[in-house]
């Protein structure tokens, strides 16, 4: 079998029709939703990030606003820079690219940005409202992960679910939205013995480990759906945690690296701050 490959930026295309449609109508009513960016040093992975998420929201025709800060900030002035943007009813969402240099402390500072305003859904008020079973603002990468498997007719009630990697950001909150959907979920990570056995009862396997093709044929069960998370650069090429080329052809689906899970992550920041502008906009005009 080859695997159907899942076309992640054909998925955030389509997402940005409907939400160009959202930002006019915002428009129309005086409100251009806005997104602020904090990039703290030089990192090159993390300029690319940050470049898609501000070109994204200028090709929809929402405002923009950027910081670059040396590696050398301190965590007071990032708080200060955090405190201005909540302050801002023009900024309806912001986001602190990670990850941070060692002097800054990330919790400190995704803990100081509105909630309303955490766009990214890092902030523990809306970790928390993801676990209790009332999702305000969803962390963007495993949104995305489950628009894919939506928009390609996945099954997620009764299936077996194992997500590879259990960080705060991807990991965990993934996990919770498969068991929200009725997915059966195992959470496997870098302690857990005897990976391949799991990952090859998994109908649908989400790898987010953050280590190079670490997936492999053999611990995939024929069919299954293969989202990959990972963005690692191996000799100046960019790969996923899946070693695409062998389980392509056991696969029943499979995301690219890049190309699949990547672009949906910028699309659901945008679809989170348009969301953020529109409740923003409703509280206003009541
Ligand atoms: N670094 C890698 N991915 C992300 C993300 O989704 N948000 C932020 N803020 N930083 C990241």
């Amino acid at each position: 079998m080859t695997a159907i490959i899942i076309d992640g930026a054909a998925a955030a295309q389509a997402l940005y029709a409907g939400l160009a449609a959202r930002v006019q109508a915002l428009k129309a009513r005086g409100v251009t939703p806005g997104l602020a960016t904090v990039l703290v040093g030089d990192d090159p992975a993390s300029r690319v990030y940050v470049r898609n998420k501000v070109r994204a929201c200028e090709s929809l025709g929402m405002h923009s606003e950027h910081r670059a800060l040396p590696a050398t900030v301190t965590t007071a002035e990032l708080l200060a820079e955090i405190a201005a943007l909540n302050a801002r009813a023009d900024i309806h969402g912001m986001i602190v690219q990670l990850p941070l240099p060692p002097q800054v402390e990330p919790a400190a500072l995704l803990q100081a940005i509105a909630p309303d305003k955490d766009v990214d859904g890092f902030h523990w008020r809306n970790l928390g409202a993801l676990a209790a079973g009332t999702p305000q603002l969803l962390p963007c990468t495993p949104a995305g992960v489950m628009h894919l498997l939506d928009r390609e007719g996945v099954a997620i009630e009764g299936q077996r679910a194992v997500v590879i990697g259990r960080s705060q950001q991807v990991g965990k909150p993934t996990a919770l939205l498969l068991i929200s959907r009725g997915a059966t979920v195992t959470v496997c990570h870098s302690k857990t013995t005897d990976l391949a056995a799991i990952t090859h009862e998994a109908d649908i396997l989400v790898a987010a480990a953050g280590r190079p093709r670490l997936v492999t044929a053999a611990m995939v069960k024929p069919g299954a759906t293969v989202i990959d998370v990972g963005i690692n650069r191996v000799d100046g090429k960019l790969v996923g945690d899946v070693d695409f080329a062998s389980v392509r052809e056991v696969a029943g689906r499979i995301t690219p690296v890049p190309g699949g899970v990547g672009p949906m992550t910028v699309a659901m920041l945008i679809a989170n701050t348009v969301t953020a502008a529109e409740r923003h906009a409703g509280a206003a005009s009541t």
